[in-house]
């Protein structure tokens, strides 16, 4: 396992490989230079030559250096690091990761000291460091008889900081260390195929959560969901032989009278289709289409480690779309969890059926301020946005703005989309229908999605396009799951917490009257 460390920046801590940052043309200043002496000038000699100007991103290794406990270094160029947001911090981890990576080395030490741009030292420190555990993430559990030389070998990182800046850094790395357990847990989550991560897979995931880092967990299994009217969720999932549960988690970090906010993750565990069953060169990537409900169940994880001091549940729908005898068919009319009636018009539409009952039942149940939902919704926002940007649907501003700050921060980024009642699918027979024009087939879903929120503060991030990192090109490069959603859903919850928690007298404006109930 990869762990952090922080000491005061000084040359006779380098250990293994000394990563250093560079300035513009490869320059070396501060305690890089002083660095620089240390390695005997072995640092600017090779930056001065070849292809290395210190662009921002560019790397270069060096190997046998003089210093015996410390014979490799890594030049990292940073030239506009005075300009630096965090997200430009968390980029520069993952190159330094992939180089660390690449150089197999299994200790490190790192030059953070010195100008961070926008942001300060603390947070592009614990940016740099996630930046590095998301580059070296691996999923080889399934390839056998691997050489040394192809396992990941990163043990140890420590950061080299300013003085100043050294306590915050050392009580923020164990809250790195909890997002990036969150993380991995949603990369292995996608990563792992249909034929294990089934339904029960993710509610045996959920249980071991709750011994592990202390969640509350509830499975409702298919009798508690017929009972309860889940009509939607399991006719998708009529079809497989696993039964779907709905998995729902508790994290009570916030006091008794905070509000509980809520967030929903889509969990099809395969999408074949149904009997709209998928085309080949479609259907292979759909181990993925749950993607939403592993980002919840890592967030999940993350607010749990890190102790966030606000009240989440996470519910997760998991069941799988599969065709046979009882599977439902496109013409189906199936009465839904909140009562309006739904014509399937499509069965591979079946994310927003299995998440208008999840969402329905989380606002009846859980009485939420806001629901948050996650899903690989729809191939339309794929095309849209590509890897870059998750789609960001909203029924209120304040809500998406804080959630598309907070992707800025994380490097998980989100861009609003429209939702208005203009993309509507029309509908013959019944209230709603699930299918709609391949036109503007992004927002189709999320109003359909509306119609089960009511009033409640609701957002939907459409991640079809974000949550693998293969076929889509991505900002960070990650290869294969990229856990999306987690990092940006902490960073939300962390600021919703310090708000909450924050004396009455900083809070701005006459804040809103509790909520009654009778
Ligand atoms: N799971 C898919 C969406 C998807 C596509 C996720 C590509 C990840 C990558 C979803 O269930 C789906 O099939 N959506 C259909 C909706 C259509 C039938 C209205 C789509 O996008 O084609
Ligand atoms: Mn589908
Ligand atoms: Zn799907």
């Amino acid at each position: 396992m990869l762990t952090f460390h922080a000491a005061r920046y000084s040359s006779n801590a380098f250990k293994r490989c000394a990563v250093v940052l560079t300035d513009k043309g490869g320059k070396l200043s501060g305690d890089a230079a002083e660095a620089n002496i240390f390695f005997e000038k072995a640092l600017s000699r090779a930056a001065v030559n070849g292809r290395f100007i210190g662009a921002d991103g560019q790397a270069l290794a060096l190997s046998g250096l003089s210093v015996s406990r410390c014979t490799q270094a890594i030049l990292i160029g940073a030239s506009s690091r005075a300009r630096y947001d965090r997200m430009d911090w968390v980029k520069r981890g993952v190159d330094i990761g992939k180089s660390l990576d690449a150089a197999g080395v299994s200790e490190a030490t790192i030059v953070l000291t010195g100008d961070t741009g926008k942001v300060d030292a603390t947070a592009a420190t614990t940016a740099v460091l996630e930046g590095i555990a998301l580059a070296n993430y691996r999923f080889d559990n399934f390839k056998t008889g691997l050489k040394d030389h192809q396992l990941g070998k990163l043990q140890k990182v420590t950061v080299l900081v300013d003085g100043k800046a050294l306590q915050s850094v050392k009580e923020a790395l164990p809250k790195v260390e909890g997002v990036i357990a969150g993380n991995m847990l949603a990369r292995d989550l996608v990563n792992l195929p249909p034929n294990i991560a089934t339904p029960s897979y993710m509610a045996e995931t959920a249980l071991k959560l709750k011994k592990e880092v202390g969640l509350d967990v509830d499975i409702l299994d298919k009798k508690q969901l017929e009972k309860l009217g889940f009509n939607l969720m399991l006719a998708v999932g009529r079809g497989a032989e696993e039964e779907p549960c709905l998995v729902i988690m508790r994290h009570k970090g916030g006091n008794k009278n905070a509000p509980t906010h809520a967030i929903v993750g889509k969990g099809v565990m395969f999408d074949t289709g149904g009997y709209n069953l998928k085309p080949t060169g479609y259907m292979e990537a759909m181990k993925c289409d749950m993607a939403g409900a592993a980002a919840v169940m890592g967030t999940m994880k993350s607010l749990a480690l890190r102790e966030v001091k606000t009240n989440v549940v996470g519910v997760c729908p998991c069941l799988m779309n599969m065709v046979d005898g009882k599977a439902y068919l496109p013409s189906d009319i199936i009465k839904s969890y909140k009562g309006e009636t739904v014509e399937i018009g499509n069965t591979d539409a079946e994310g927003r059926l299995a998440l208008a009952d999840a969402i329905a039942y989380t606002i009846d149940q859980e009485e939420p301020t806001d629901v948050i939902d996650l899903a690989t919704l729809t191939g339309a926002c794929m095309v849209a946005l590509g890897g870059a940007y998750a789609g960001l649907f909203s029924n209120n501003q304040r809500l998406s703005s804080r959630l598309k700050a907070a992707g800025e921060q994380t490097a998980e980024r989100l861009w609003p989309m429209p939702v208005d009642d203009f993309y509507a699918a029309k509908t013959q027979l019944a209230d709603i229908n699930n299918d709609g024009s391949r036109y503007g087939g992004a927002s189709t879903a999320a109003v359909f999605l509306k119609k089960f929120v009511g009033k409640t503060s609701w957002a939907h991030l459409d991640i079809a396009g974000v949550s693998m990192d293969e076929k889509v090109p991505a900002p960070l490069k990650l290869k294969t799951a990229t856990g999306f959603g987690v990092r940006l859903l902490t960073e939300h919850f962390e600021q919703l917490a310090a708000e909450e928690n924050a004396p009455k007298s900083n809070k701005r404006g006459p804040g809103r009257p509790p909520k009654i109930k009778n």
